[in-house]
C-alpha cells in the first residue's frame, strides 16, 4: 500500500464544489445522522418531479423503494428541464466518429430528436413496460434511442456492440425484448461491425420482436425483413416534435443492463428511475466536480453501465456537454484520445487502469505532441489502477495538477459509491479513498464480522443507498442468494479489499468467479459454458492470470472428448468459438487442452489450484481434497514447458 499523499491544489480546492476536509466530514456525517433526509433533500433540490414523493425510503432487506409516491422521468430530467433556460442552445452531445465525422446537439435539438422518435415508438404502439433492445454504434441515435424509451417509460437494455448474435439472442430471450433498435453497422479501427446482421441472426431464432428500426449510420449492404425491419429516418420523417414525457412511478424500471455473474447466464440488472437519477446527478458533482463550462468525456462504450451513468444520464440530468466518441483510442494513430482532448478542450476525462496502461506502453511522444492543457480533473473505474498507471497519468496527462478519482462502483450499484470529492479528499495511487455520503461500506469476514485495520475482507454495504439495482430481471432468487444471503443482513459485492489507518478503502478484486479483462466483468462460467458447447469439448475451466495491460487474462483449460486430437488448429478454433458465442473481448489468451482436470472427490473442478498454475506455475495449499494430484503436477509441467519453449523461441527470433 502506497502511503504518498496527493492533496488537490490550492487552486483547485478552492473552486471545488466540496471544498476541503472538513466539508467532506461535514457531509458524510449529516448523511450518517439522518440518511432518510439528507436524501430527501437532495432529491427535491435537483431533480424534476411531476409528484412529490411521500415518503423517503421503503427497505424490507433485500427490497428497496425509494421515493414512493413520486412522479418523475429521466428524459424529462435530462433534457426538458434545461429548455426553459440559456442552457436550450448549449451543447448537450458532441459526437465524433472514427472518420473524424463531428456532429453536435444542443439541448434542444436533443429534445426535438428525441420527442420524435418517442412519438415514432407510440406510433408503432409501444408503450410504458414494453422492453426494447438497444443494439447501436456510438452514436447521437444511441443516446436517442434511450431517452425516447426513458421518455414513454419503456425499459431499455443496451447490448453492447461487441457482443455477438448469441449474447444478443439470450439477453432478448430473457428479457422477453419486443423491440430492437439497432443500426446497420458501427466503426471499429476500420472496420465496419455488422450490427443488423448480428440482429438478423438473433431474431431467427427469438420470435418475440415485432419491429426491429435500423438507424442507417454506414450505409453497410444490409438486409431488411418485410414488415418487421423500419428505418430510422423513414419514420422520423414528418413526425411531430410534440411528445410529453410520461409522468412515471419512481420505481419504475429505467432500464436492465446485463452483466456477468458467478454462472454461465448472465443476470439482468434492474435500475429504476428516481434514486438512479438522483445518485449518477450527485456524482457528477462530488467526484467529477462538473462546472457549467466543462466538456465531459467518459470513454467507456454505451453498452457498459458506466456509459450508461456518465456518458447519459448523470451529465445530461446535469445539463453538460457529454462527449461521445465512436472508434478506438489508437486510430489511426495511437495519439487519437490526446487529439480529441485537445480539439475539444475537454476539462474532464474519464478512462480505465487499462486503456492508461496501453497508452503507456505507446510511448510518452503521444500525449507530448498535445496541448492538454483543457484538462482539470482525471478519473479512473473498472479496476484497481497500479500506482505506475496513477503516475504516468496524474504526470503526462494531468500535468502534475489535475487530481485522479479512482471511482469504485458496479453494474448493481448504479452510480459511484467510493471515490474521493476531489477538492476535500488527499489521494493515495491505487485507492478508491473514501466512501461518499450515505454510503456506509465496511469489510468483513465470512461471518459478517469486520476484519481489524489493514486486513483483508469481503468489501460490503451496511445500508441501501437510492440508486442500487432493485432486482435481476426475472430472477429474485438468484438475486437475494448472489448478493444478500452470502452475509445475512449486508450487500455482498464480490470484491475483497482493506482498509488503512486512515480509513481509505484498498480494492483487491473479485472474490468469485468472476474476472476483470479490460475493465470489462466476464463471469469464467459463462466462458466455460461456451466451450463446452463446441462439439469437440468435454469439459473446461477458465480462470484469470494477471495480465500486464488488461489487467486480467483469461486462460482456459479444457479436455476434449472421445476421439478429438488436440492440435494448434483446434486451438485457434476453440478461440474463435468463444468469440462468437459470447463476443470479441471474450476471447480467451490461451487456451490449453490437457487430459484431465484437477477435481475434488466429489467432482468439482479445482479452479483455485489452476489459477495458481497460471499465475505462479508452482501449487501451494490444500491438495488433500484432489482426486489425483498428478492431473496437477501434469498441468504445471505443462505450463513450464510451454513457458521454456516460448522463451526459447524469443530467444531465437531475437538472434
Ligand atoms: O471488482 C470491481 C471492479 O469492477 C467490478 C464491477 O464491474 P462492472 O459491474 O462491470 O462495472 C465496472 C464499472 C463500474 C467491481 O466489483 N472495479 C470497478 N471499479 C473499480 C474496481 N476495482 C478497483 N477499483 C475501482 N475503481
Amino acid at each position: 500500500m502506497s502511503t504518498t499523499l496527493h492533496s488537490p491544489s490550492s487552486a483547485f480546492q478552492s473552486a471545488a464544489r466540496v471544498s476541503g476536509r472538513a466539508a467532506y466530514d461535514q457531509l458524510y456525517r449529516a448523511a450518517e445522522t439522518a440518511p432518510e433526509s439528507f436524501w430527501a433533500q437532495l432529491a427535491r433540490n435537483q431533480l424534476h418531479w411531476f409528484q412529490p414523493f411521500q415518503r423517503v425510503l421503503d427497505w424490507q432487506l433485500p427490497r428497496a423503494q425509494w421515493f414512493p409516491g413520486g412522479l418523475i422521468n429521466a428524459c424529462y430530467n435530462c433534457v426538458d428541464r434545461h429548455l426553459s433556460s440559456w442552457r436550450r442552445n448549449k451543447a448537450a452531445l458532441i459526437w465524433e466518429g472514427e472518420n473524424f465525422e463531428q456532429r453536435i446537439l444542443t439541448y434542444q435539438e436533443l429534445h426535438r430528436k428525441v420527442s420524435k422518435f418517442a412519438n415514432v415508438l407510440k406510433s408503432l404502439g409501444y408503450r410504458q413496460g414494453d422492453r426494447a433492445i438497444i443494439y447501436m454504434p456510438m452514436t447521437p441515435e444511441a443516446a436517442i434511442a434511450m431517452l425516447a424509451c426513458a421518455r414513454l417509460g419503456i425499459i431499455h437494455s443496451v447490448v453492447f456492440a461487441g457482443f455477438s448474435s448469441e449474447a444478443l439472442k439470450t439477453r432478448m430471450e430473457d428479457l422477453e425484448a419486443n423491440l430492437v433498435i439497432t443500426a446497420d453497422a458501427g466503426r471499429r479501427r476500420g472496420r465496419e461491425i455488422m450490427l443488423k446482421r448480428n440482429v438478423d441472426a438473433a431474431l431467427a431464432e427469438y420470435a418475440g420482436v415485432r419491429h426491429c428500426i435500423v438507424y442507417k449510420h454506414l450505409g453497410a449492404g444490409i438486409e431488411m425483413h418485410h414488415q418487421r425491419d423500419l428505418w430510422w429516418d423513414d419514420l422520423m420523417f414528418g413526425m411531430s416534435e410534440d411528445c410529453p414525457a410520461e409522468p412515471l412511478d419512481s420505481e419504475h424500471p429505467l432500464y436492465v443492463l446485463y452483466t456477468s455473474g458467478t454462472t454461465g447466464k448472465p443476470k439482468g440488472v434492474v435500475h429504476t428511475t428516481a434514486g438512479y437519477l438522483l445518485q449518477t446527478h450527485m456524482t457528477m458533482q462530488w467526484v467529477f466536480d462538473l462546472r457549467e463550462q466543462d466538456i465531459f468525456w467518459c470513454t467507456a462504450d454505451i453498452g457498459w453501465v458506466t456509459g450508461h451513468s456518465y456518458l447519459i444520464y448523470g451529465p445530461l440530468s446535469m445539463g453538460a456537454t457529454t462527449l461521445l466518441y465512436e472508434g478506438a483510442p489508437d486510430w489511426p494513430e495511437p495519439d487519437r484520445f490526446w487529439r480529441l482532448i485537445e480539439k475539444y478542450r475537454v476539462n474532464i476525462f474519464y478512462t480505465s487502469p487499462t486503456a492508461i496502461r496501453s497508452f503507456i506502453r505507446q510511448g510518452d511522444a503521444w500525449p507530448q505532441k498535445h496541448d492538454l492543457s483543457s484538462l482539470r480533473l482525471l478519473g479512473s473505474v473498472g479496476e484497481p489502477i497500479n500506482p505506475a498507471a496513477w503516475e504516468w497519468y496524474y504526470h503526462i496527462i494531468g500535468g502534475g495538477r489535475c487530481p485522479i478519482v479512482d471511482t469504485w462502483w458496479q453494474t448493481e450499484t448504479g452510480a459511484i459509491l467510493i471515490a474521493p470529492m476531489p477538492g476535500a479528499v488527499a489521494t493515495k495511487p491505487g485507492s478508491a479513498t473514501l466512501p461518499l455520503p450515505g454510503i456506509f461500506p465496511a469489510i468483513v469476514d465470512a461471518k459478517g464480522q469486520p476484519v481489524a485495520e489493514g486486513q483483508q475482507g469481503f468489501l460490503v454495504m451496511r445500508q441501501p443507498w437510492p440508486s442500487m439495482f432493485r432486482t435481476l430481471w426475472r430472477d429474485e432468487t438468484r438475486f437475494r442468494e448472489i448478493y444478500w444471503d452470502k452475509i445475512p443482513g449486508l450487500y455482498f459485492t464480490g470484491d475483497a479489499a482493506r482498509r488503512d489507518a486512515d480509513g481509505y478503502y484498498w480494492l483487491l478484486g473479485r472474490v468469485d468467479d468472476v474476472i476483470n479483462v479490460s475493465g470489462h466483468r466476464l463471469s469464467t462460467m459463462e466462458v466455460e459454458s461456451a466451450m463446452v458447447r463446441h462439439a469437440a469439448v468435454a469439459e473446461a475451466a477458465a480462470v484469470g492470470r494477471p495480465h500486464e495491460i488488461k489487467g486480467q487474462g483469461l486462460v482456459v483449460f479444457a479436455t476434449l472428448k472421445g476421439g478429438q486430437a488436440a492440435s494448434p488448429e483446434l486451438v485457434d478454433e476453440l478461440r474463435d468459438w468463444v468469440g462468437k458465442e459470447i463476443g470479441g473481448f471474450a476471447r480467451p489468451d490461451e487456451i490449453r487442452l490437457v487430459e484431465a482436470l484437477p477435481k475434488t472427490r466429489s467432482g468439482k473442478i479445482m479452479r483455485r489450484l489452476l489459477r495458481e498454475i497460471v499465475t505462479t506455475r508452482s501449487v501451494s495449499g490444500d491438495t488433500t481434497t484432489l482426486e489425483d494430484y498428478a492431473v496437477l503436477l501434469k498441468l504445471s509441467q505443462q505450463g513450464k514447458e510451454e513457458e521454456e519453449l516460448l522463451a526459447h523461441e524469443a530467444q531465437k527470433e531475437k538472434v
